[in-house]
């Protein structure tokens, strides 16, 4: 199951999921002509809405409804903008990123857990997509920043609380996919601070997750897809 897979990144971890021979259950908020395309292949999709703890809920109880059990669980929805300078304004952003980043991975995992099961006796995974703020954070985003260092800190407890029976880790990217709202000039300093000079696109990070899926022991560990961006990022 990938949440956040109706664009960008989730929708790539979706779609390399399938061509890897996965069934994959691709949740999405807003129906877009890449989840009618997932949905085209035959893959399940399921909306749900991240951002209250409600909606969350019945999203876990449609998961359950619609599978017996799971492989795996990637945490992928995110919602990304600065921090706003207006304060009642930073207190809904602040509500909005803890339930997307925080809560609503809390709740899929912890009410899925009896539902994750590996193959051949090796452990289920959950995985989470952080990012490298969560080291070395970006004031201007501190909210995003901080609600993702949340994520990454759950990476390390549920490793415990889930082990021997799930693997719990994380991929961090950075630079992998500019937005709309990225200048040029952005880019260019994004680009600069980046140890291997170039925006990684999707397919790194599916190959992040592809590699903990694979490996029978890692938990608890977060893998930067960053081009070294983590090191030499002011
Ligand atoms: N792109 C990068 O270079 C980069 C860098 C560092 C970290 N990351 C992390 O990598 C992941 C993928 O990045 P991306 O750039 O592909 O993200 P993105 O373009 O911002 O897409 C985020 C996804 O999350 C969904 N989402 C947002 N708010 C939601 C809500 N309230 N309820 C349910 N779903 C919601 C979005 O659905 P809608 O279409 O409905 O909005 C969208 O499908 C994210 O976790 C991001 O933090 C990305």
């Amino acid at each position: 199951m990938v949440t956040g897979a109706g664009r960008r990144v989730g929708y790539h971890i979706a779609r390399r999921l399938h061509q890897d021979g996965y069934t994959v259950i691709a949740h999405y908020r807003t129906l877009t002509p890449e989840i009618q395309a997932l949905a085209g292949l035959g893959i399940t999709t399921l909306q749900a809405e991240l951002s209250d703890s409600e909606q969350i809920l019945a999203f876990v109880s449609d998961l359950k409804a619609c599978c017996k059990q799971f492989r795996a669980l990637i945490h992928n929805a995110s919602s990304f903008e600065p921090t706003s300078v207006d304060l009642e304004v930073a207190a809904e952003q602040y509500q909005q990123f803890f339930s997307i980043h925080m809560l609503a991975p809390y709740l899929i995992n912890q009410g899925l857990q009896p539902w994750l099961k590996g193959e051949n006796g090796e452990a289920a995974d959950i995985i989470h997509i952080t990012d490298i703020n969560v080291e070395n954070p970006t004031p201007r985003f501190d909210i995003y920043g901080t609600t993702k260092a949340g994520l990454h800190n759950m990476t390390l407890a549920l490793a415990k609380k889930f082990a021997p029976d799930i693997k719990v880790n994380a991929v961090a990217p950075g630079p992998v996919l500019f937005t709309e709202a990225h200048s040029d000039q952005v880019k260019q300093q994004m680009l600069s601070e980046t140890l291997l000079a170039k925006e990684g696109g999707a397919e790194p990070v599916y190959l992040a997750v592809k590699s903990l899926l694979s490996n029978p022991f890692i938990t608890g560990c977060s893998i930067p897809v960053d081009g070294g961006r983590r090191l030499s990022k002011r």
